[in-house]
């Protein structure tokens, strides 16, 4: 800290431009974050759409130190901007392109002033070669400015945490001007800085999500492997992991991975592969891996009941993970439309996610309530609090006491009293 302040625009106030407008406010930077009015708004009224752990009271302090604040006026807030950058949406489409129209967007609006900071930074997810076309695209408009690509390796639930704390902040940049530019934004984290170029930068976060949902999908396909042969996918990860050149996270098996990024990424990645001709194999198992996730829970559970028609669900987690109330491409949603198929009723509870958009479910307000008259309860994300529940009484108010522990969340001490409840059936994952 104490370093050079730089005057940032950030244009994007979703869960990474908001946290990287709070961080970089609070190393001492002058932060104008930039939205559309709706979400500015919403913001301002305290009605974010983003639930982080956190985030509003250091947000409420950035904010009366007067080191951040909001615009909506993309063109206004650069003018004096030493640099801008950009976090929005960089959805994947159906064909598997990347959708750049917000990036697009965003420099149109520059264009068309005909200013711009002298460094823009992509901070969204970009396919290899999108930074050498942005920046020669404003080239074209007459605008001298350097684009970069500075990803993110944020995890939704521990953003604030991995922005203050990360493994490495990778800098992709053309020039030393550049480079030095984003050192002293990122001055007072402590971290390792990898510089490289922007192609390379712009590969190592795709690769970096594509390796994790391949370990993911590795350990969920051992973990069939030990329901096969009655090992224990706990111990067979932990003993995997402890190698130093494996490392132990990102080995849990469950009911698969979810969220708005592995999967679009592992499709982009996948799509950047196709134009070259190559077929990326890996990939395209760790994705089928995942995918087949839910169906063996939906089998499993069959299997179990005989006819599943108008049998009812509890399901505990609906986000695609604790401590956020996210639910793109959460493996919930799945889990829904395949209950729908087979005429299986279903019953939520999330401590953060209050309503789903979509009518199949009823999301109840509390575990108990919705395991009421249930034919078994299913965990679905790895809330502590779901391994603190009265579960002798919450087994009591089902119409029968099986419970799939869909994440391993459950200890040995809570398991022994679920199976000392009378034909109480507890099945976890890969054991
Ligand atoms: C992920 C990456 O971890 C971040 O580094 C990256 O910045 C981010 O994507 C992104 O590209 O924006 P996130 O999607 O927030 O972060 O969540 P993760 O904690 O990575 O979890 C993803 C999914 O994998 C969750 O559904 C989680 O339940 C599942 N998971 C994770 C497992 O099933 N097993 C594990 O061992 C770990």
């Amino acid at each position: 800290k104490g370093g050079t302040s730089m005057r940032l625009t950030l244009v994007g106030t979703g869960y990474v431009g908001l946290v990287a407008a709070v961080c970089f406010a609070k190393l001492g930077h002058d932060v104008i974050a930039v939205d559309r009015e709706p979400v500015i708004r919403g913001l301002l009224e305290n009605k974010s759409k983003v639930w982080e752990p956190h985030l509003e009271p250091e947000l409420a302090d950035v904010m009366a130190k007067g080191r951040l604040r909001f615009e909506t006026s993309i063109v206004k807030s650069a003018a004096d901007a030493d640099s801008l950058m950009i976090a929005v949406g960089t959805p994947t489409r159906p064909d598997g392109q990347t959708e750049l129209g917000h990036i697009h967007e965003v420099l149109a609006q520059l264009m068309q002033s005909g200013t711009c900071p002298p460094l823009v930074i992509i901070k969204s997810t970009v396919p290899v070669g999108t930074c050498d076309e942005l920046e020669a695209s404003l080239l074209a408009a007459g605008l001298h400015t350097e684009v970069a690509f500075n990803p993110e390796f944020l995890r939704q639930g521990s953003a604030l945490h991995d922005f203050t704390a990360p493994d490495r902040i990778v800098l992709g940049c053309k020039t030393s001007q550049a480079e030095t530019m984003l050192r002293e934004l990122y001055e007072g984290i402590e971290a390792p800085i990898h510089v490289c170029d922007r192609r390379s930068a712009e590969l190592i976060k795709y690769a970096s999500n594509a390796f994790l949902a391949m370990k993911i999908s590795f350990a969920n396909m051992m973990s069939d492997v030990c329901e096969g042969y009655g090992a224990d996918i706990r111990h067979v990860m932990n003993g995997v992991g402890a190698d130093r050149r494996i490392g132990p996270e990102f080995l849990s098996a469950g009911v698969g991975y979810g969220g708005s990024c592995f999967s679009k990424d592992l499709q982009a990645l996948l799509t950047t592969g196709k134009l070259i001709g190559s077929k990326l194999p890996l990939l395209e198992a760790t994705a089928k891996v995942n995918d087949q996730r839910i169906p063996r829970m939906i089998a499993k559970l069959i299997s179990l009941w005989g006819n599943p028609l108008g049998k009812r669900l509890c399901v505990l987690g609906i986000a695609f993970k604790p401590n956020t109330n996210d639910v793109r491409d959460a493996p919930f949603l799945t889990l829904l439309a395949q209950c729908e198929r087979h005429g299986i009723e279903v019953q939520a509870f999330d401590p953060v996610v209050a309503h789903v958009g979509a009518k199949a479910v009823k999301v109840m307000d509390s575990p108990y309530t919705a395991a009421a008259k249930a034919d078994a309860v299913l965990i679905m994300t790895e809330w502590p609090q779901f391994a603190e529940l009265d579960w002798p009484y919450l087994l009591h108010l089902m119409r029968q006491p099986l419970v799939l522990d869909g994440r391993n969340l459950l200890p040995d001490s809570m398991i022994s009293q679920i199976v000392a409840v009378d034909d109480a059936v507890y099945v976890p994952v890969g054991r």
